[in-house]
């Protein structure tokens, strides 16, 4: 559950390592949370698109990858985060929260009402945040079975040439068709409003495609597998969840500590050097890719103390979950809130929930670990 014990080594001895990835490209990898966390804000950086950056020999042959928010740079990026800024607010998502509240609650009910054992991720980490994904942005829950396999082969990363460009073809023409229909009959969502900048020139249509991409791809699956491994770190040591039935007053704390805590971005952030950058008197050339390990960084000793110990407790956290700098995740509040929600859901659902003892099941190629399967009882 936890980052590899090579982090610790890494960040000890060799802050600034140099790396060969899976396929093969060359790359550094950054460990130490002042190191990562000033990175990730540094403008001699960009996020790559596959194309700036190839990650395997194929990759030319694939032509233009996915265009996602986290490749677009510049004003047309700036102007995409200032039409977002206000539905993704600390306003609008307190809003929001009662309406999660009643998700959390009818899906939990629904658990309850079949009866232990029953498996937390099918029956409500994945449904929650998927239906909240679905209801801001604009896309008919209804539809997921056409997206899901799609963005999950897209994301994974041992996929064929020929099924990740199926993968893309689909996820486009599937935002493509949602921005007709929204373009024809507008809502009060999320694309819905992204379409009126778009006609009225404040945003383009590319950087709409990117958003809609964006969130098929990221808007739910993080928040799915923080929850599952949430979960599981909190029934592992049982204390730890009675702990929270007891103090629902604790509830922000543990999750942004759970957020330090947990691996979810386990260096899945790409930045390419513009120029020659030297770190640690070692120097990026220009072209470079480098790799900021944000689970590595989360657990520096220099920035927390006694960092590989979960502390529900914990008052200064200045974790780097959510990144940061201009690329930093905008669904940071709706995030904080649907974690917050669901665990004090879960709590209030079910306050003597335990593991069966069955052990989950878990995805074994992704960047991103998190039980596949978390089987409870009550
Ligand atoms: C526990 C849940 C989540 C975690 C840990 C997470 C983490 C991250 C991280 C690390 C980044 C990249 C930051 C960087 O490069 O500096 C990011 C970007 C992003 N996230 Fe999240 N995220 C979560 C949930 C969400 C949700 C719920 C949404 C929206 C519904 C969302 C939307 C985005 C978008 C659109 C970006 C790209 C922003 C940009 O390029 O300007 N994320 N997220």
């Amino acid at each position: 559950m936890g980052p590899p014990p090579q982090y610790a080594l890494l960040r000890r001895s060799c802050p600034l390592a140099r790396v060969t990835t899976p396929f093969g490209a060359p790359a550094w990898y950054v460990t130490r949370y002042d190191d990562v966390r000033k990175l990730l804000a540094d403008d001699r950086f960009i996020r790559p698109t596959i194309n700036d950056w190839p990650l395997d020999a194929d990759a030319a042959a694939r032509g233009p990858g996915l265009v996602t928010m986290m490749e677009l740079d510049g004003p047309r990026h700036a102007a995409l985060r200032q039409a977002l800024a206000k539905p993704f607010s600390i306003r609008a998502t307190r809003r929001r929260r009662p309406a999660l509240r009643a998700t959390a609650d009818r899906l939990l009910a629904q658990i309850a009402a079949n009866g232990p054992p029953r498996d937390l991720v099918s029956g409500f980490f994945e449904p929650f945040p998927l239906l909240v994904m679905c209801e801001l942005v604009g896309i008919p829950y209804a539809e997921r079975a056409t997206f899901l396999a799609a963005a999950d082969t897209a994301l994974g990363a041992l996929v064929t040439l020929e099924e990740g460009r199926a993968a893309t073809r689909l996820l486009r023409s599937y935002t493509a068709s949602l921005l007709e229909r929204r373009r024809r009959a507008p809502g009060g969502d999320l694309l819905s409003s992204l379409v009126e900048d778009c006609d009225r020139g404040a945003v383009d249509e590319e950087s709409v495609h990117a958003f809609g991409l964006s969130m098929l791809v990221a808007g739910y699956r993080t928040t799915t597998m923080f929850l599952a491994n949430a979960a599981l770190a909190l029934l592992t040591e049982p204390d730890r969840y009675d702990r929270l039935v007891g103090d629902r007053a604790l509830v922000p704390t543990a999750v942004e500590e759970l957020l330090r805590f947990l691996p979810v971005q386990n260096g899945v952030i790409v930045l390419q050097a513009r120029q020659d950058v030297t770190v640690h008197g070692r120097t990026i050339r220009a072209g470079e890719a480098v790799l900021p390990v944000v689970a590595a960084a989360n657990r520096d000793e220099r920035a927390f103390p006694e960092a590989d110990r979960l502390v529900l407790d914990r008052q200064a956290n200045p974790h780097l979950a959510f990144g940061r700098g201009p690329h930093n995740c905008i669904g940071a509040h709706l995030a904080r809130t649907q974690l917050s929600v669901g665990l004090e859901a879960l709590l209030d659902h079910f306050p003597r929930l335990r593991l069966t003892g069955q052990p989950p099941t878990w995805e074994d190629h992704s960047p991103v670990r998190s039980p596949l399967t978390l089987q409870v009882t009550w």
